[in-house]
Order: structure tokens, then C-alpha cells, then sequence
């Protein structure tokens, strides 16, 4: 199979005189460097996630993946991209902060709904730190309704 994924709807999109040049690919495992800088100019990392086990764990995973979008061999943006067997989910939504507000976030989530819908999911769901305003926005802009649920966690550990 190719490991080239089309820009989404290219030909349905204002946007697309912006997103010449790019493209979209899985994850190759020698991009975990860039990808990791990536995220932490985006301000995603946190000190109690191991982003590169994340790449690792998600390329691995039957049902999951990192996308990233590259100009030439530059990696400025990413998405990782997954489903649970009943709802699709996104993680480490990134943008390169020089090229934000260029429709690439819209660009790389129109890449992740493609990856699930091509595997029958119908549903998207996505956590949002309450605080990051700005990414509320971007998500109700490509239509994500805020949803009255509360997200639960727990770690889960050798001795659980
Ligand atoms: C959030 C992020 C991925 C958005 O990417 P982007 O390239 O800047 O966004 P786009 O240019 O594709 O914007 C897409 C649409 O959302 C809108 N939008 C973007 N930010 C918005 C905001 N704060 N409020 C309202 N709408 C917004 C844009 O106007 C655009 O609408 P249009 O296509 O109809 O003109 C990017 O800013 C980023 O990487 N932020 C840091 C990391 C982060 O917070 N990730 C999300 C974690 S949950």
C-alpha cells in the first residue's frame, strides 16, 4: 500500500493554493525526532508522558497511527489518529507555530477523519484542555460540538 495520503478533498477546498506541496504520510520511525520538537514548540509534551513511546505505541498499534504533514522532508504538522473498535480519537493535533492560522489544522484533521472513515469509524471524539481556548475554537470551527461528558482517567499499573 502507498504510504502517501492525499491532501484531503483538494479539489473541494478554498484553501488548497495553501497546502501546495504538502502531503500527508504515516509516521516513519526516524521521524520521532522532528516530531517530538514538534510538539514541544506546540506546548503538548508534559513531563508525565513519554512522547516517544507515544509514536512508538501508536505506529505499532493495530488500529492507530501518527500522520504528519511535510513540505519537502519537513515535518509542520501531525496528527495521531486512532480507534478504540467504536469511536475514532486524535492526539498531539500540531501545527508548526510559523505556520499556524494557514489552514494546515484543518489540512491535518480532514487527513485523520479520512484515515478513520476509510476504516468504517463514524464517530470522533477528542479531549481539549479546558484552557486552550484557542484550540476550542479551531475544533468548533471544523464542527466539533463541546459534548456534556466528563473524561475520566486512571493509570494503570503491574499491580492493579
Ligand atoms: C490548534 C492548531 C492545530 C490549529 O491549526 P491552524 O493551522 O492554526 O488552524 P487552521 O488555520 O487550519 O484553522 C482552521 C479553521 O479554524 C479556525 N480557527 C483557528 N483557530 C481558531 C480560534 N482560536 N477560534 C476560532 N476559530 C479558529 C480558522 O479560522 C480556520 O477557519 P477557516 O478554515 O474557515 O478559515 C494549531 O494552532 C496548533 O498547533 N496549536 C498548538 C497545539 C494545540 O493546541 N493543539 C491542539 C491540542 S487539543
Amino acid at each position: 500500500m502507498s504510504d502517501q495520503i492525499p491532501p484531503p478533498n483538494p479539489d473541494a477546498r478554498p484553501e488548497r493554493e495553501s497546502l501546495v506541496g504538502i502531503t500527508f504520510r504515516p509516521a516513519h520511525h526516524s521521524d520521532a525526532g522532528a516530531l517530538v520538537a514538534l510538539w514541544e514548540a506546540c506546548g503538548l509534551t508534559r513531563p508525565w508522558n513519554d512522547p516517544r513511546k507515544d509514536i512508538g505505541f501508536a505506529r505499532d498499534g493495530a488500529a492507530s497511527d501518527v500522520l504528519v504533514g511535510v513540505e519537502g522532508d519537513v515535518i509542520i504538522a501531525s496528527v495521531m489518529v486512532g480507534h478504540d473498535g467504536h469511536r475514532g480519537a486524535v492526539y498531539y493535533v500540531a501545527v508548526d507555530p510559523s505556520r499556524q492560522g494557514t489552514r494546515l489544522g484543518r489540512a491535518v484533521m480532514a487527513a485523520a477523519e479520512d484515515w478513520l472513515k476509510a476504516r468504517g469509524v463514524w464517530k470522533l471524539n477528542l479531549m481539549v484542555r479546558e484552557t486552550n481556548l484557542a484550540a476550542l475554537g479551531f475544533y468548533e470551527g471544523l464542527g466539533f460540538q463541546r459534548s456534556d461528558v466528563v473524561v475520566m482517567q486512571k493509570v494503570l499499573t503491574a499491580e492493579d
